[in-house]
């Protein structure tokens, strides 16, 4: 196989038809922020500006998530911020079990690119996807685990937070620990 590289994803990406998601969308979006990041964001999938623009995380949930990397001193020059589905589910639904399944290998793809030390599942779609599909995003966000050498944990999605502000303080108190993890991991 060929080296791996940002330029394979993106075309392998352009040209994917492996699921029905293809047929609505504007633009593929495969992430935004550092390439060679410690940290790396997942969320569930595009939205309307993402699909626009093709950059991930631009509407008000990326917003959102921006103002809460701001308040740990974090930025997409310190994260990679990317989705479980590359192209946007019509209507902003969530991605079906078998669009998620013909997504997945590029994000594993992209996981061998960036090699983050810390995976952050945004929401129940990415955690249920990642981390175990039974995951409770209320009862087991917050929790960190170690697989294949990765430190993992899941937070609320930002939209979660921009229906029920009474999650915001949850959220911040995960921000502060994947903050504190990274601060630690980097000796
Ligand atoms: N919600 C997501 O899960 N991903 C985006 O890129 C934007 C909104
Ligand atoms: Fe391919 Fe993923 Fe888009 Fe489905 S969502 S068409 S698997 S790139």
């Amino acid at each position: 196989m060929a080296e791996k590289s940002w330029e394979t994803l993106e075309d392998a990406c352009n040209r994917c038809r492996k699921c029905r998601l293809w047929e609505m969308r504007t633009h593929v979006v495969i992430g935004r922020g550092n390439p060679n990041a410690d940290i790396m964001f997942i969320g569930e999938g595009p939205g309307e500006q993402e699909d626009l623009t093709g950059r991930a995380f631009v509407g008000a949930a990326g917003k959102l998530l921006d103002k809460m990397l701001a308040s740990v001193g974090l930025s997409d020059k310190e994260v990679y911020i990317a989705n479980v589905v590359k192209c946007r589910p019509p209507g902003n639904r969530d991605p079906h079990e078998d669009e998620r399944q013909a997504c997945l290998n590029y994000l594993r793809y992209q996981l061998l690119l960036v090699q983050p030390k810390i995976i952050v599942c945004l929401g129940r779609v990415a955690a249920q996807t990642i981390l175990a599909s039974d995951f409770r995003i209320t009862k087991e966000r917050g929790i960190w685990t170690e697989r294949k050498g990765y430190h993992m944990i899941a937070t609320y999605h930002p939209s979660a937070l921009l229906r029920d502000e009474t999650k915001k303080r949850p959220a911040w108190e995960d921000m502060k620990a994947i903050r504190a993890k990274w601060d630690e991991l980097k000796g």
